[in-house]
């Protein structure tokens, strides 16, 4: 076989179709987000952020990370079995622990390794395990379900009805329900409350992933399952300490045996070199901050409202969903990739283009996330360029009304 004409058509596919994905090289400035210098571009202001209230800029954040590394040094030297357990690690735990009201709390080195070793591990290790996943799980559930082989039930989107028929059909074998709080590019919410009923008329454990909702929902930053008072009614709470946590790693929080369970027999969490001490100290940095402040979380929903807004007065059509996320369909992969490079190269403004297999064809958009530190004027500039391309795309605006 010709291995690189193979990886040549591959890719060539991809560009034809318009869903080749291009890199955007930024160089952050330290306290000065969202803007940042993008290679061959100037500066830019980044509107697709997951550093959804900039603490990874805070100086908190900073403060104990450097001061980590100064008494730590980098690396942590080993997997969490062999020499790499840290007391940052230890701490952080204790943290996530208190964080979501739980007993104990299981580090892993991003929230795909997380979703991907705790899903697999629950359900390979649990005899006969039946999983109930949302149609609209993320890639990182979806791949540790399946390497679990364990029997895999998808039950359409957030549909309780078809959910509870699924339950039934399973009779008495051990289930898993697995889905997420905020779904990430539509940005709709789960009825956590309902699902959970369900759970317990079934006899189900239920895993929830809060990727897109920890440190931006509830009064100490816990989530969606916080704001609802649920936290308590969920087996597993999963994590990620890289979107509004603003630094990278993911963790699972539940009853002390399940995490002593997956740390005993997830390879993703055994075979692996732990997160550096002043990752740690940074991530256990933020959440602390975040228990006590509201002032971020506020300011967030206070410039999502406003960009909705600006986005309404001009027409511009965007999912009408409860979360912080603005999805603004263009509905075409090419138009999507334009918009988005013309943004970039004529406006200074980066939003990168979500295409297929991200999410399904002909629902192509443009991802908008907004900060509490983005301006008023970065909101103005951000919607004169897009009406601009709107125009000359020939895209349709919606009646004010209709949105
Ligand atoms: C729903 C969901 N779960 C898990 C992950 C993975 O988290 P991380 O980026 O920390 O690996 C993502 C990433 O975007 C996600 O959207």
């Amino acid at each position: 076989m010709n291995y690189e004409a193979h990886f040549e058509t591959a890719l060539d596919e991809l560009r034809a179709d318009g869903n080749y994905r291009h890199f955007a090289e930024l160089a952050r400035y330290r306290g000065d987000f969202p803007h940042a210098a993008c290679q061959g571009r100037g500066d830019v202001t980044i509107w697709c952020s997951n550093d959804y209230l900039g603490m990874g800029q805070h100086p908190a954040v900073l403060n104990a990370m450097h001061s980590a590394l100064d008494d730590h040094g980098a690396g942590a030297g080993g997997t969490r079995n062999i020499s790499g357990t840290t007391s940052a690690h230890v701490a952080l735990e204790a943290e996530l622990a208190d964080l979501h009201g739980k007993e104990a709390a299981l580090l892993f080195t991003s929230g795909y390794v997380s979703n991907w070793a705790a899903l697999g591990t629950l359900a390979s290790k649990i005899p006969g395990c039946v999983v109930f996943s949302d149609e609209k799980n993320h890639a990182s559930m979806i791949e540790g379900i399946r390497h679990s082989r364990a029997q895999r039930v998808i039950w359409k989107h957030n549909d309780l009805a078809d959910l509870e028929a699924k339950l039934i059909a399973a009779g008495d074998a051990p289930k898993l329900i697995a889905f997420e709080s905020v779904y990430s590019m539509d940005g709709d919410i789960a009825p956590i409350k309902e699902i959970c009923d369900l759970a317990d008329k079934y006899g189900a454990m239920t895993y929830l992933d809060e990727v897109h909702a920890v440190g931006l929902y509830g009064p100490r930053g816990a989530g969606i399952a916080e704001r609802e008072g649920l936290m308590d009614r969920l087996t597993v709470i999963e994590g990620t300490l890289g979107k509004a946590f603003g630094v990278v790693g993911g963790y699972i929080a539940a009853s002390a045996a399940l995490c002593d369970f997956v740390r005993s027999f997830a390879s993703g969490f055994i075979f692996t070199t732990a997160l550096p001490p002043a990752v740690a100290a940074g991530a256990a940095a933020s959440i602390r901050h975040l228990k006590s402040s509201n002032a971020e979380r506020e300011a967030h929903q206070e410039r999502v409202a406003e960009v909705r807004a600006a986005l309404d007065l001009v027409g511009i059509p965007h999912i009408d969903n409860p979360s912080h996320i603005i999805p603004v369909m263009v509905g075409d992969p090419h138009k999507c990739r334009f918009i988005s490079d013309t943004l970039l190269a004529e406006h200074g403004v980066y939003i990168q283009p979500i295409n297929y297999p991200t999410v399904p064809k002909g629902t192509e958009r443009l991802r908008i996330t907004p900060s509490p530190v983005h301006s008023a004027e970065d909101i103005a500039k951000l919607i004169d360029a897009l009406g601009e391309l709107w125009a000359q795309c020939e895209l349709a605006r919606v009646p004010m009304a209709a949105q």
